[in-house]
């Protein structure tokens, strides 16, 4: 049977991607989910595959070089699947530090521990093991000119703290893959959404916001664009790079579905009147005067999209749910998680939401 390390499997895409494997594996595969619990992780997204033979979580920071080795000399590991992450760029504007430690540095020990783990004495590997590093296409930076896509050989221009410590955590793993032969691919791709997401992120604060009648912040003029992509599509990309990908190469993932940031606020708003019943009170607060334009992110990327032609081409993906169904869909899990959200929006949620918008 063979047996994954996931990192960062208790946040929104990690997992997504664990209950991804085990519907399309179920008991054929192993999984071994590493985690910190940062605010950022929540063991409520795994309900349902926690009970499971074939699934174990163990809380630790991938920073904690034993730790991590440790995992390693007690399990087999045969894939090794890297999530874990600071991942929000507007923490990252606040506070930089913990961005390169968990990013970069975590990213170096993994690497490490499974290069300890898999290498022969001749400096070859072990057959059929492999390391996929998720990655994001903030590293490219930002375009202007409608038409223009980044690629797999854009060249790197992060911009924010988030995304410079991205760029570092994937050059570690080129070079390992040049210096050492290092059984890796990165993957880079574009915003997610979907089930599990945190609302820091746009949609689902967006979401949660709309339904309370709270206010709906929009940065700068709302006309940045992001290329949205549904995470199961992702969870799926993920997968058959490490399936049908050629070992070494970078594949981008990208929804091919670029919106405005006020263009997805409407989506949202329109959606959430259709849905809701007639009888729900929260009808009533769903309006476009909640829209509230704050001032901008520093360093605002304007643009992002990628043209998902190698990961097509390579090895059959293409991003199956379009905008409106995926939007539908998260809207709706949204609706039968309310409880979920309580929990996540608690405490700490509070104090860095007043802190980060004063609205
Ligand atoms: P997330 O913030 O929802 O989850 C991150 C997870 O990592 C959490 O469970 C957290 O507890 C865990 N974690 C953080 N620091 C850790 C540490 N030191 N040791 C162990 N675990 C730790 O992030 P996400 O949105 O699921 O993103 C997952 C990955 O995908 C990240 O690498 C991110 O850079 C990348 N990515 C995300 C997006 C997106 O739209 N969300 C887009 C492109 C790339
Ligand atoms: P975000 O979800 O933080 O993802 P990223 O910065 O990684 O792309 O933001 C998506 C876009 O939405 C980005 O252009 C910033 C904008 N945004 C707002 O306008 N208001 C908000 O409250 C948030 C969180 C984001």
């Amino acid at each position: 049977m063979r047996t994954y390390l996931v990192t960062g499997g208790a946040g929104f895409i990690g997992s997504n991607y664990i209950h991804y494997m085990f519907q399309k594996y179920d008991s054929q595969i192993r999984i071994i989910n590493l985690d910190k619990l940062t605010y950022a992780g929540n063991l409520e997204n795994l309900k349902g595959v926690e009970d499971r033979d074939n699934y174990t979580f163990i809380r630790a920071d991938i920073c904690d070089r034993d730790a991590v080795n440790q995992i390693f000399q007690e399990n087999d590991i045969d894939r090794v699947v890297h999530f874990a992450a600071e991942s929000h760029v507007d923490r990252s504007i606040k506070d930089p530090e913990i961005f390169v430690r968990t990013n970069v540095l975590g990213t170096l020990v993994l690497l490490n521990a499974a290069k300890a783990a898999w290498e022969l004495p001749d400096g070859t590997y072990q057959e059929g093991k492999k390391f996929l590093h998720v990655s994001t296409d903030e590293v490219y930076g930002s375009l202007e000119e409608e038409g223009e896509y980044f690629y797999e050989n854009t060249p790197y221009d992060p911009h924010s703290p988030y995304s410079a410590s991205k760029a570092s955590s994937d050059m570690l793993v080129k070079s390992y893959i040049d210096t050492y032969h290092f059984p890796a691919n990165i993957t880079n791709c574009s915003n997610n959404y979907g089930p599990y997401q945190f609302p820091e992120k746009l949609i689902p604060l967006i979401i949660n916001n709309a339904l309370q009648g709270k206010k709906l912040p929009v940065y700068g003029d709302g006309k940045n664009v992001r290329d949205w992509l549904y995470v199961e599509d992702h969870a799926k990309g993920i997968d058959l790079v490490q399936e049908k990908g050629r070992l070494f190469e970078t594949y981008n993932i990208g929804g091919h579905n670029e919106k405005q940031n006020i263009e997805i606020i409407h989506i949202i708003l329109d959606t959430l009147r259709e849905m809701l019943p007639e009888s729900d009170a929260r009808r009533e607060l769903v309006s476009d005067d909640l829209i509230t334009y704050v001032e901008d992110r520093k360093g605002h990327d304007r643009r992002y999209a990628i043209a998902p032609d190698k990961i097509k081409k390579e090895v059959g993906w293409y991003p199956e749910t379009k905008f409106e169904d995926g939007i539908r869909k998260t809207i709706q899990w949204f609706f039968e998680h309310e409880e979920w959200m309580k929990n996540v929006t608690s405490g700490s949620y509070q104090k860095y939401y007043q802190d980060m918008y004063k609205i």
